[in-house]
């Protein structure tokens, strides 16, 4: 068997079987509602992407400091469980398996955005704008979090999570990558505290632990995959000591028994990434690098995953090549050709526009349009 052929067989995550290893990333695309409830128009796009072997849902709050950006779902509210009840509904009638992102924003918001004062490790403002419905402000100085707020937001991620499997979602992922909360108790640059939860390594990977432990006790371990970007950059992010970090980080969440560990932009020759896969005993996931702004390969990151397979990921999740293929799964499967992304812009606004109006193969075949 190819490693390319290895990508179409069979896999598990806790007690779901897969019938292939392909993963539709989690992509934040700002068409909730503007008090967090997911749509009827994500519940299309997502049931138009049922093909893949798992599909995990865009960044969503667990509480309403965590929030982003405008028009992010959240996970906090009743009506945020109606919501995404429909989509889970609109998936599962295709047949496909949906896992929640679990996406604390951290400093990485903006009162503009969920009318209050963004919190963090430590008082340190996101050297960045930030995306508000008036256009970008510069990011606020956030404020740090006390111990007890600490426990709140655990807590949160807690209700968040089972909320999650309310809403008809088969486990949620912990969001401990890219420059948002979790991560930024990881981060040398953005944890300055003094407590428990700063300054040594073990101090720095508390919080990440934390709430991966507690909701994995409230939901079962099975049910919960854990998200880490080692090397990101993204949202101001340098880490300084990657290697000891996740190593350390990775040990102490081996023995969960969780149902997978993500990582992003995953490198195959990475002495870290196969160190990762040493030390995690259970499903490892990896987001291949394609680049970043740079047009994605023709093929769409298929030569990428099947690479990663043969270096010991167990599955694979690809982002941009599904946002411009619902059907990219069969796609890949015979090395058809895809559909080019449109423009960056219409990523993170709102309506049907570059988000549910890219056509199938067989649409095109029949000279259709997507709905
Ligand atoms: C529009 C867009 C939104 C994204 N939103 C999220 C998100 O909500 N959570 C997250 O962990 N990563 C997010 N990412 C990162 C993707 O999950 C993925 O790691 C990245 O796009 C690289 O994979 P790709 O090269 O296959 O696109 C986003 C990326 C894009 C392009």
């Amino acid at each position: 068997m190819t490693n390319t052929e290895a990508l179409f067989t069979p896999a598990r995550i806790g007690d779901l079987e897969l019938s292939h290893r392909l993963v539709m990333a989690p992509l934040t695309r700002n068409r909730a509602a503007a008090d967090g409830t997911a749509t009827e128009l994500m519940a299309t796009h997502y049931a138009q992407r049922a093909g893949a072997g798992l599909l995990i849902a865009e960044g969503t709050t667990p509480n309403r400091v965590g929030q982003t950006y405008a028009d992010i779902p959240g996970i906090y509210s009743d009506s945020h469980i109606a919501g995404w009840r429909r989509v889970t509904d609109a998936v599962r009638e295709r047949g496909g398996r949906m896992f929640l992102q679990l996406q604390h924003g951290g400093r990485v918001g903006h009162p503009d955005n969920s009318g209050l004062v963004p919190v963090a490790p430590s008082p340190i403002a996101l050297p960045e704008t930030i995306h508000t419905a008036s256009g970008p402000q510069d990011a606020v100085v956030p404020r740090q979090l006390t111990t007890a707020d600490i426990a709140d937001t655990v807590a949160d991620f807690v209700t968040a999570a089972q909320n999650a499997l309310a809403a008809g979602f088969e486990g949620v992922e912990i969001h401990s990558a890219n420059g948002h909360l979790l991560h930024q108790f990881l981060s040398e640059n953005t944890n300055r505290r003094t407590d428990r939860y700063g300054g040594s390594i073990e101090n720095r990977i508390r919080f990440s632990v934390e709430v991966v432990t507690a909701v994995a006790d409230a939901i079962g371990a099975d049910r919960v995959g854990v998200r880490i970007s080692p090397r990101g950059t993204f949202n101001g992010i340098q880490e300084g000591d990657t290697e000891t970090i996740y190593e350390e980080l990775v040990t102490a969440l081996a023995g969960e028994n969780l149902a997978y560990l993500h990582i992003v932009f995953a490198d195959p020759k990475d002495a870290l990434f196969q160190r990762i896969r040493e030390i995690w005993p259970g499903v490892l996931m990896a987001n291949p690098n394609l680049g970043w702004g740079v047009p994605l390969p023709e093929d769409g990151g298929r030569g990428a995953a099947a690479d990663l397979v043969a270096a010991g990921a167990d599955l694979v999740a690809l982002g941009r090549s599904f946002i411009s293929n619902p059907d990219l799964v069969e796609r890949l499967r015979v090395n058809a050709p895809l559909n080019r992304l449109r423009d960056e812009p219409l990523m993170y606004v709102g309506g049907a526009d570059g988000y549910t109006d890219y056509p199938t193969l067989a649409q095109i075949e029949a000279g259709e349009r997507a709905a």
